[in-house]
């Protein structure tokens, strides 16, 4: 039954719980009783991106003694500052933006040296070019299919056809990283998302009373 399972929803399922109904405390509780793969955490510095999330002290006082591994989603400058303040809770990856025009090579290579796998964001109206030059070194591709900052807006259409292309270049060149989109993820976008390898949702989710129910309808 598993092995049916694991093949017939091959998909994975990364929550995040920047928008809901429930208190963050509440909201990480009913998601660590899903089978969701992953929890999402946003983390915004009022500078990359206009808004802020949870402070520094927050992220970990709440997501520290999480069991589901956390990917760090993080729309900051000063991205090390950020890496060296959350590497100690479970944490599966860290995604940054390309757009930041920080030392790009320099924080992969810092985040493997950690033995956390390392991810590249790119905003919607961020080109794939922009990432070519990292694709041998990278774990995770990230896609944005909203302008970063919000939770519970709805999804850029064109952003999809960046999965496609990602998804060529790594058959072509044999490269290893998984492909994910991030906002605007529900149960109507969902057929547009076929090439990707995760989906992260939060308000689909977490602003509906079945968290489980709704992780199944997206696999
Ligand atoms: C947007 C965040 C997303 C967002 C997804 O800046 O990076 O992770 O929380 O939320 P939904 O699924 O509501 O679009
Ligand atoms: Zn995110």
């Amino acid at each position: 039954m598993k092995i049916i399972k694991s093949w017939w929803w091959s998909v994975k399922i990364t929550v995040s719980v920047l928008k809901s109904n429930l208190d963050k405390r509440e909201t990480i509780e009913l998601v660590e009783k899903t089978d969701a793969e992953y929890i999402h955490v946003d983390v915004m510095d009022g500078q990359f991106v206009p808004h802020f999330s949870l402070s520094e002290f927050e992220v970990n006082n709440l997501f520290k003694g999480c069991k589901k591994p956390l990917d760090i989603h993080l729309m900051v400058e000063d991205i090390k500052k950020y890496i060296d303040a959350f590497k100690d809770l479970n944490v599966h990856s860290f995604i940054f933006h390309v757009e930041t025009g920080q030392n790009i090579i320099k924080l992969i290579e810092y985040v493997k040296s950690l033995n956390i796998k390392v991810g590249l964001a790119l905003n919607p109206e961020t080109m794939t070019d922009s990432v070519l030059p990292y694709l041998n070194m990278v774990d995770t591709i990230l896609i944005m299919g909203v302008v970063p900052g919000l939770g519970g807006q709805k999804l850029i259409p064109e952003t999809v056809d960046k999965g496609y292309v990602l998804k060529q270049l790594k058959k072509k060149f044999n490269y290893r990283y998984d492909i994910g989109i991030d906002g605007g993820v529900n149960l109507e976008t969902r057929p547009l998302l076929n090439d990707f390898d995760y989906l992260i949702s939060g308000s689909y989710i977490c602003m509906s009373n079945n968290y489980q129910d709704k992780i199944d309808s997206l696999r």
